[in-house]
């Protein structure tokens, strides 16, 4: 097999086949994100690209770009959109990182901390911008229609998830609609948004939408048990983010729900009261290993990825629908 083939073979659970599949595409996307966060107040290029050359997985724009291909695009439209997704993900992690005092993002300082709060939050309404006007000169107001609405329920997630912070009550439900907001509608978003932008029939613009809002549900569950479980140096983001914010994740949840007295008095204190010490979040880290918490969090996040793998049913097994299918499993196994 040569090395072109080679990197194209399904590897389950890694996004190997789809980065190889789209590769001339990201580059043009690459290409288009480098032109558009130019600016002459050099402040805005300079806080935009520390975020943005320290790469990130790209899984949104390369989401819009498989839909659109899956869905038979031989064209370029899908990648002004994917471009527009990729900026309306970055201005979202630069407010979410003030919101959530978060000290380090894809592993680097993250931009807060060197330009400070607000130059942070005005490069992100910058970023927005941009990928308004790029969805405008895609010419696709169905699919401006699908990414405008997306930029709206984001904003509303991280608004519900703020006021809810601290609720040792908080129930399942709401932290379902908390993470469906603020994740996975962008993910579902950014695959309609390709299919549309292929002129794909309903059903397949559905079915893709079905595909990214399940396989954003099942990122963002993986995303609250890596809070927990995993490592800055692969993370790129520091672990227990969530538990100093006293976020209300699943993992946190599910553990509290299944404490004796002596766990509920901890949890009482370091997150309704939010008085923790060092030593709190090891011992939060226990107590959910412990109560299964983890590993239950992990299985809905597989079962959300199996229904987003069953939603390309619709579509002839080829490479792009196979990419998909890895990339759910992806989102589940990942330690990055
Ligand atoms: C981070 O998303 C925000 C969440 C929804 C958890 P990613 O993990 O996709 O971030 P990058 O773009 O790869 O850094
Ligand atoms: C992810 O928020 C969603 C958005 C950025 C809108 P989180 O706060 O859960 O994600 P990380 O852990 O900072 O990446
Ligand atoms: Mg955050
Ligand atoms: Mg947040």
């Amino acid at each position: 097999m040569d090395a072109a083939k080679a990197a194209a073979a399904p590897v389950r659970g890694s996004v190997t086949m789809l980065v190889a599949l789209a590769k001339a595409d990201m580059a043009e996307v690459d290409r288009l994100i480098g032109l558009r966060l130019q600016s002459p107040v050099s402040v805005i290029p300079a806080l935009a690209d520390h975020l943005i050359a320290a790469g990130g997985k790209r899984l949104r724009p390369l989401l819009t770009v498989a839909a659109a291909r899956l869905a038979g695009a031989s064209g370029d439209n899908c990648l002004k959109l994917a471009t527009a997704v990729e900026f309306i993900h970055t201005a979202t992690l630069l407010h979410d990182d003030v919101v959530d005092g978060s000290k380090l993002r894809r592993g680097k300082v993250a931009a807060h901390l060197i330009w400070g709060g607000a130059s942070s939050v005005l490069v992100g309404d910058f970023l927005f911008a941009r990928a308004f006007e790029l969805m405008v000169e895609a010419g696709s107001i169905r699919a401006l229609d699908i990414l405008a609405k997306a930029s709206s329920v984001i904003a509303e997630g991280e608004v519900l998830q703020l006021t809810r912070a601290h609720d040792l009550n908080l129930d399942q439900a709401t932290y379902l609609e908390i993470i469906k907001a603020k994740t996975a509608e962008l993910f579902a978003a950014s695959a309609e948004a390709g299919a549309v932008s292929a002129g794909a029939p309903e059903p397949k613009v559905a079915a893709l939408r079905s595909y990214g809002l399940n396989l954003g549900l099942a990122f963002q569950l993986t995303d609250d048990a890596l809070d927990y479980s995993g490592v800055a140096e692969t993370l790129g983001k520091n672990a227990g983010d969530d538990f100093r914010e006293g976020k209300a994740t699943l993992p946190l949840l599910l553990a509290i729900a299944r404490s004796g007295p002596r766990e509920a008095a901890f949890w009482e204190r370091a997150i309704g009261r939010r008085e923790q010490t060092e030593p709190d979040f090891r011992r939060a880290r226990e107590l959910i290993v412990g109560a299964g918490a983890l590993q239950a969090t992990l299985d809905l996040a597989a079962d959300y990825a199996w229904t987003a793998k069953a939603a390309l049913s619709i579509f002839p097994s080829n490479d792009w629908r196979v990419a998909l299918e890895n990339l759910a499993d992806f989102a589940v196994s990942r330690s990055a």
